[in-house]
């Protein structure tokens, strides 16, 4: 058996993205509740105000996660349910909601895994700078403190910030995502911010429970390259290391940043830096939010209208290559060996500074749909979980110490900017009616957990 015996096998979620019900129990508006305002920011100017509507449907929500097996559920708690005021009053209503979903997960055997921040800031908060500004990092810990609190005798393992390359560069450089702002300088602020206050939202939370478990969240890759022996995609491939996983890797593990990262961002880093902002906190664990390796090529396509295009005018190097075979509908190449090599890369590189590693994210969009008979066959999809999970047993027979999978996403949901166009669930939805259905890949990874993997040698 290459899973250990406890491996937690799970799936995510996040507050804005499935919830709805967002004028529902006093929540408080967040800055997607605003950014879903702005014409043309999110593909068809859909809005996430009813999204799953999970908020009234959870119990329904738990059920299919029994039914699938699921040992572990990773969510978010929306910030603004539970503070949704700038004057700090807690609202009773929202603690009320995750009490009974923390609860019910509890009753059927379901380990809940949380997130503080996925991306749904109060808009109170980014009206005084958001993470751009270090006046964040107070609130985050006394936000921190409350939640755990409140919750840390029946929540095991917390992260406090998901993905905060995404948070600072595609919400504040590149402003494809709320609050989409685009100045490089603060973007380079707020990606040193979600340091600082990770650091303080980790000890604030072992003050009042020490004996939970605090992890960073991470979106990790590493870029392939189109020729190995090219000098200046080698260069471009590790400007892009520092770029995405170096500045968090070693900003949060080693307490210190490189001198590459140093000499890319220059004042606009300089200037942000305090005395002790990068003091280490002895993390219990990494998730890493694993989707696609991309691609260094020759020539940068001027026009190329990717996400990441707007790296290349930072590090003056930058250059995007095409995808080598078939494509997800987000346009994500697949390529699973990559889950595997961040897992063995870490375990070398940062050895014991990382206890333990979740795979905390994976997963693909497809729009299949129910056919007459109600089935959704998607076999993309299934090829993708198998592939990735036959990768996971690898790294873990390379040395890598794996505590569990979440697969992204348990429903069919708000996908951010491309709102409900992109299907990752396990689960489809239909968003008029909110019938869920289970998908042929939800029974892949019912039979994959019930075998702990091994239907995999199998088949
Ligand atoms: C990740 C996000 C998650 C979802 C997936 C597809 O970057 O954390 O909310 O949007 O991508």
């Amino acid at each position: 058996m290459t899973f250990p015996e406890n491996f937690l096998w799970g799936a995510s979620t996040s507050s804005y993205q499935i919830e709805g019900a967002v004028k529902q129990d006093g929540r408080g508006v967040s800055i997607w509740d605003t950014f879903c305002e702005k014409p043309g920011a999110i593909d068809n100017n859909d809005v996430g105000d009813v999204a799953c509507d999970h908020y009234n449907r959870y119990r329904e929500d738990i059920a299919i996660m029994s039914e699938i097996g699921l040992n572990a559920y990773r969510f978010s708690f929306s910030w603004s349910r539970l503070f949704p005021e700038a004057n700090g009053r807690a609202e009773k209503r929202g603690f009320d909601f995750y009490d009974r979903l923390v609860d019910e997960l509890l009753e059927q055997g379901i380990e809940p895994v949380a997130t503080l921040y996925h991306w749904d800031l109060p808009q109170y908060l980014q009206d005084r700078g958001g993470w751009s500004s270090r006046s964040i990092i107070e609130p985050f810990a006394e936000y921190a403190a409350s939640v755990a609190t409140h919750f840390g005798d029946r929540i095991k393992r917390i992260s406090p910030i998901n993905e905060p390359w995404v948070v600072s560069w595609l919400g504040y450089g590149s402003g494809v995502l709320a609050p989409g702002v685009k100045d490089y300088s603060e973007a380079i602020a707020a990606a040193h911010h979600t340091i600082v206050a990770h650091n303080a939202a980790f000890k604030a939370i072992k003050r009042v429970a020490p004996h939970v478990l605090v992890g960073p969240v991470l979106n990790q890759l590493t870029p392939d390259l189109d020729d190995y022996s090219d000098p200046f995609q080698i260069q471009a491939a590790k400007t892009f290391d520092q770029f995405l996983n170096y500045f968090w890797m070693d900003g949060t593990f080693r307490g210190k940043y490189s001198d590459h990262v140093w000499s890319m961002y220059g004042k606009a880093l300089e200037d942000v830096v305090k005395e002790g902002d990068l003091d280490v906190v002895a993390n219990d664990w990494l998730g890493i939010n694993y989707y696609f390796n991309n691609r260094i090529g020759h020539s940068v396509p001027s026009n190329h209208p990717t996400a990441n295009g707007f790296i290349g005018e930072l590090a003056g190097l930058y250059s995007e290559g095409a995808p080598v075979g078939p494509t997800t509908d987000t346009d994500w190449p697949i390529t699973p060996y990559g889950i595997g090599d961040l897992l063995v890369r870490w375990t070398r590189e940062y050895g014991d500074l990382i206890p333990q590693m979740f795979i905390t994210e994976n997963g693909c969009a497809y729009a299949d749909v129910p056919d007459e008979n109600g089935v959704v066959n998607d076999v993309r999809r299934q090829s993708y979980l198998r592939d990735h999970i036959l990768a996971l047993d690898s790294a873990i027979s390379r040395g890598a110490n794996l505590g569990g999978y979440f697969h992204w996403s348990l429903l069919d949901n708000f996908e951010w900017a491309r709102g409900f166009s992109m299907r990752f669930g396990l689960v489809h939805v239909d968003y008029q009616t909110q019938k869920r259905t289970l998908k042929q890949s939800a029974f892949l990874y019912r039979d994959i957990i019930k075998s702990h993997g091994q239907n995999l040698f199998h088949s």
